[in-house]
């Protein structure tokens, strides 16, 4: 009966292995969700600055409600179609208005149609 006063620490390791696996799947359950969050506060944050930086760089020819004035309606066109309107610059519109993040800001501002 040499084996016999091994037996609680198989069980004690066995039990220590369960509680760690159930651990990591809690952990890999939270980062998840809080990344979630994050996602959704930055789309509502990059709405905001969409509306700020249409109202400094694009209100004053595509009008306050992207219908037109002295430049085409633009109002819910699709993102792509306005990033590429602000890297070309068509027409008389100037190019580069915006770059970057803050030309994506603007694009889904206008693709939402300003809300
Ligand atoms: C100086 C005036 C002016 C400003 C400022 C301006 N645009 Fe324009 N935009 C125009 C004109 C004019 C056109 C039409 C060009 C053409 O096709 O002849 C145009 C075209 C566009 C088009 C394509 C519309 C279509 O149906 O062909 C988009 C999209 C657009 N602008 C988005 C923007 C955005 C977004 C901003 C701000 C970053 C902006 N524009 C700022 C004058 C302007």
């Amino acid at each position: 009966m040499k084996g016999q006063p091994l037996i609680p620490f198989l069980l004690i390791a066995v039990a220590g292995i369960a509680i760690m696996l159930i651990l990591s799947f809690v952990g890999l359950g939270d980062p998840a969700g809080e990344e979630a969050e994050e996602n959704g506060n930055g789309e509502e944050e990059a709405v905001d600055v969409g509306a700020e930086l249409y109202e400094e760089n694009c209100l004053s020819c595509h009008g306050e409600n992207m219908e037109g004035d002295s430049a085409p309606e633009i109002a819910g066109q699709s993102a792509d179609e306005v990033t590429s309107a602000i890297e070309e610059g068509p027409g008389s519109m100037p190019e580069d208005l915006v770059t970057g993040e803050d030309a994506e800001a603007v694009a889904d501002y206008v693709e939402e149609g300003g809300e």
